[in-house]
């Protein structure tokens, strides 16, 4: 039997190119660049499915001029913001993502990301680091604790319920906007707004866990940092458009936002040059999903979705 082409876009983790490799006919961009619109649309002539990462941009204007021979996008990713969804759908594509298996990893990196923020994680590792660290004081980069600290969640999906978890062995008190209440089963005791405005009130800690959309774009402008606590601090491990970065540094500068801790970026890859001006945020590159055991439980279901769909079923994942 002929196997399916599939173009795996970047360098995807061992078990999982072996795999592929195993199951599909696969052409694996082992240069691991982000593949062009250019190359997308070469693609469609000449793969019946790609493995891409949001490294790779499906827009309307791509996906107009793709040939016919492509049926599924099987993303190795949980946001599917660099797709034009209804553009694939209109053509037919199926459109899968990666949920649930990235939601720990992700967590975890948002609590450190909170940790590191709120302790002076920056100037703390640089004056050890240079040798400048020439005295000490009970004065000296004192921080906000996190312990029994109320956090704000935006967003109780799949990342936003495992964060919610891991801050609850820190005893934090967890209010969240979603937009609808969890079910009690899921929410263990956390107290849901219903509106961000509200939220953001009670946040001394705020962590953003929902999707980039038309209607996330800039989530968090000026107007919504001042209505968060006096010394508050901003977690962002989901995506950069969530947060209006002029306006962020502006907060900081203010000191009412007290820091932020960043892996996303409204420009990505390289993040905004002039944050490297403020010590009181912390950043990491895009790395939320980055440890073996996830990379390769991505993969995985990345291959379970092109498994499925070239079985004759719909996909797990389908959107
Ligand atoms: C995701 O899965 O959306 C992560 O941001 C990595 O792409």
């Amino acid at each position: 039997m002929i196997k399916p082409r599939i173009w795996i876009t970047r360098r995807l983790s061992d078990a999982t190119l072996e795999r592929a490799q195993r199951d599909y006919d696969v052409v694996i961009n082992y240069e691991d660049t982000p593949g062009t619109a250019d190359q997308i649309i070469a693609a469609s002539a000449e793969f019946d499915g790609i493995i891409p990462c949001h490294s790779e941009h499906f827009t309307a204007e791509v996906v107009a001029q793709f040939s016919d021979r492509l049926k599924i996008v099987a993303n190795h990713s949980v946001g599917i913001d660099h797709c034009d969804l209804q553009a694939l759908k209109d053509r037919g594509i199926f459109v899968t993502n990666t949920p649930d298996v990235l939601s720990d990893a992700t967590a975890e990196l948002a609590m450190l990301l909170m940790l590191g923020a709120a302790r002076h994680a920056v100037a703390g590792d640089r004056i050890v680091r240079s040798g400048a660290w020439d005295s000490w004081s009970p004065a000296f980069m004192v921080g906000k604790q996190v312990t029994g600290a109320r956090l704000g969640i935006i967003g109780m999906g799949r990342v936003g319920r495992a964060f919610a978890a891991k801050a609850r062995g820190f005893d934090m008190e967890v209010h969240y906007y979603n937009r609808s209440a969890l079910p009690e089963d899921q929410a263990y005791g956390s107290t849901y707004h219903d509106s961000v405005e509200s939220l953001l009130g009670v946040a001394d800690f705020l962590s953003l866990h929902c999707p980039a959309t038309a209607e996330t774009t800039n989530l968090m402008n000026a107007e919504r940092f001042a209505l968060l606590p006096q010394g508050a601090v901003i977690v962002n491990s989901a995506r950069g458009a969530l947060i209006d970065e002029t306006a962020l540094m502006a907060t900081l500068s203010a000191g009412h936002v007290a820091a932020a801790g960043l892996d996303c970026f409204q420009n990505e890859p390289g993040g905004n040059p002039a944050f490297s001006g403020y010590d009181n945020i912390f950043m990491l590159p895009h790395i939320g999903s980055a440890t073996k055991q996830t990379r390769d439980a991505m993969g995985f279901r990345a291959l379970d979705n092109l498994d499925a769909f070239f079985a004759g079923q719909t996909p797990y994942d389908t959107l």
